[in-house]
């Protein structure tokens, strides 16, 4: 048994963050990850648009609302009146000051703001469109110098411990839900460990993968909203995906993303024919609502027979699109279309989750000494719908504030008053698993969710869903009671829960908001 202070399970920017600041506070910190390497696997890495932080003319009242209205004016304020205070805040002494991220800047070296959908002012800083990578590798680097923080890669959550569902003594049931770890499935070595925590903070990310098409990285297979149900944590807001509008569309293939700035640096969706749609749908054109995007190019897909719509920057000039866009302009090449001479085929695909693990403002959950934040939490920032670039800043932010208030709490309660009980080791099943199998059952959950549980949602096919993916519930259950442990079955299993909660949370709402979108 492996004891720590405070393990963090996930390293994108909310978990790397937390390791930081809780290591600064002196905390023994534990970082624990699916990937070989702490930029492998988080969507952070990935993420182009950018950050935002502060415009000319702008205020955190400003912020405040631009987020409210874009999120269908049913998100949490307190939650993002904090974020739009702190938010910026954060950005310069930590990603700007501290980290030394190095944002692109004008010729009179200014931070270079870009626009995306539904903002009232030019505020998102970004390092030309691969934003997430540059602060992912900065935090990466600082946590691996940190001497107290260990890192425990090639690892895959299983389960959180809890008192009433792991501890030996049955008397503990009667405590309050409580959190004192995890059980971690090292992958080289095949072998369970069981990891004792003071605070344990959820940071594991989304989960785009639950969709046929989505933007997302492999990792975001909803591990975290699977661990934290099985553990009784309240969950929140879990019908509000984010689908967003621009996927590149060529083949079969993953979705890349073509970042929103595309539009806000004067992009303009338009139909094969070279007509541009949007005003038709909402005053803000291509720069609407990203909800209210992608629906509209669902509606033109669907009324043209058409398999995409197209995103043209071909009024720009070549030299400044390569520049602006060199990440997205040589992935497009790869795959035959020169943007700077030619519209881009694009569609929707499954962005982001709105909803989550519900928290606090200091990342609390409904279990004790159990933390989340990132995308796998729900502060209510994002209401029904999330503006473009605030999510880096929620991870920074309740990345930061969970961390705090975690060191805080641990540090003047003293280390020596945490109760661990003694849990059940892990009972090892040997069953090899047919990886046909697990083929099979994921597609079984990427078409069940992208055709019933997608971009428009209906009772019936929903309730076709909840068949469906019941009866695969129990078949996975029965085979993962039996199996061999790898990170596959472990991501199978989670995989098909998380889209059972999206789906009883989306069948529940009876009433459209933003990305919850009912016809019937
Ligand atoms: P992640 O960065 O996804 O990290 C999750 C971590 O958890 C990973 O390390 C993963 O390996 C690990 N993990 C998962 N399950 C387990 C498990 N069971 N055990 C151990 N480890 C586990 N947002 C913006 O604000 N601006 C943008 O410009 C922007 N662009 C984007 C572009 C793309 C293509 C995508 C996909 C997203 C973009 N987003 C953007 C959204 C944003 O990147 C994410 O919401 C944010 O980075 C999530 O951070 P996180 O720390 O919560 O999770
Ligand atoms: C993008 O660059 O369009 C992604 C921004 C975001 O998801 O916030």
């Amino acid at each position: 048994m492996e004891k720590t202070d405070f393990l963090i399970i996930g390293s994108g920017i909310a978990g790397c963050t937390a390791a930081l600041v809780a290591a600064e506070a002196g905390l023994d910190v534990t970082i624990v990850t699916k990937g070989p390497a702490l930029t492998e696997g988080a969507a952070t890495a990935w993420a182009q648009g950018g950050i935002i932080y502060k415009g000319e003319s702008d205020s955190p009242e400003l912020l405040t609302n631009d987020i409210y209205r874009a999120g269908a004016e049913i998100g949490h304020l307190p939650a993002i009146r904090h974020l739009a205070t702190l938010g910026p805040q954060y950005v310069e002494e930590f990603l700007i000051n501290k980290l030394g991220v190095q944002f692109d800047r004008t010729p009179n070296d200014m931070l270079d703001t870009t626009e995306e959908g539904a903002h009232s002012v030019r505020r998102i800083i970004h390092v030309a469109d691969l934003t997430g990578k540059a602060i992912e590798e900065r935090l990466a680097e600082a946590v691996l110098a940190k001497p107290n923080v260990r890192v425990v890669h090639d690892a895959t959550a299983i389960d959180l411990l809890t008192l009433s569902h792991h501890s030996e003594r049955p008397n503990d049931a009667y405590e309050p839900p409580t959190c004192v770890g995890a059980y971690i499935f090292l992958q080289k070595e095949g072998r369970v460990e069981t990891w004792l925590a003071r605070e344990t903070l959820l940071a594991t990310g989304g989960l785009g993968q639950l969709f046929l098409h989505t933007t997302n990285p492999k990792s975001a297979r909803g591990d975290g909203i699977a661990m934290a149900y099985r553990a009784g944590a309240r969950l929140l807001n879990l019908e509000y995906i984010q689908f967003h509008p621009t996927a590149l569309y060529y083949g079969d293939g993953e979705r890349f993303l073509i970042s929103e700035s595309v539009r806000g640096e004067g992009g303009v969706l338009i139909r094969r024919t070279g007509q541009s749609f949007m005003e038709k749908y909402h005053p803000l054109g291509s720069l609407a609502p990203r909800d209210v995007v992608a629906r509209a190019i669902h509606t033109e897909m669907l009324e043209n027979q058409e398999p995409c719509v197209y995103l043209d920057i071909t009024m720009k000039d070549p030299d400044w699109i390569r520049r602006r866009f060199p990440n997205i302009y040589a992935k497009c090449l790869s795959v035959g279309i020169d943007m700077t001479k030619q519209p881009i085929p694009v569609v929707p695909a499954a962005h982001y989750s709105c909803g989550g693990v519900a928290v606090d403002l200091e990342g609390r959950t409904s279990i004790q000494r159990l933390r989340a934040a990132g995308e796998v939490s729900c502060t209510g920032v994002h209401g029904a719908n999330r503006l473009a670039s605030t999510s880096l800043l929620e991870g920074l932010v309740w990345g930061i504030e969970s961390a705090r208030s975690a060191s805080r709490e641990i540090l003047e309660r003293g280390r020596d008053r945490y109760y661990f009980p003694p849990i059940e080791p892990w009972r090892y099943e040997n069953e090899p698993v047919d990886p046909a199998l697990i083929f099979q059952d994921w597609l079984t959950i990427k078409y069940t969710m992208w055709n019933y549980v997608g971009l428009i949602r209906t009772t019936k096919r929903m309730k076709r869903a909840r068949s469906i993916l019941r009866e695969l519930q129990t078949e996975i259950e029965y085979f993962y009671e039996r199996a061999r442990l790898s990170d596959d079955i472990i991501g199978l299993r989670n995989g098909c829960q998380a889209a059972l909660a999206v789906l009883f949370a989306a069948l529940e709402n009876r009433k459209s908001f933003g990305a919850h979108y009912r016809v019937d």
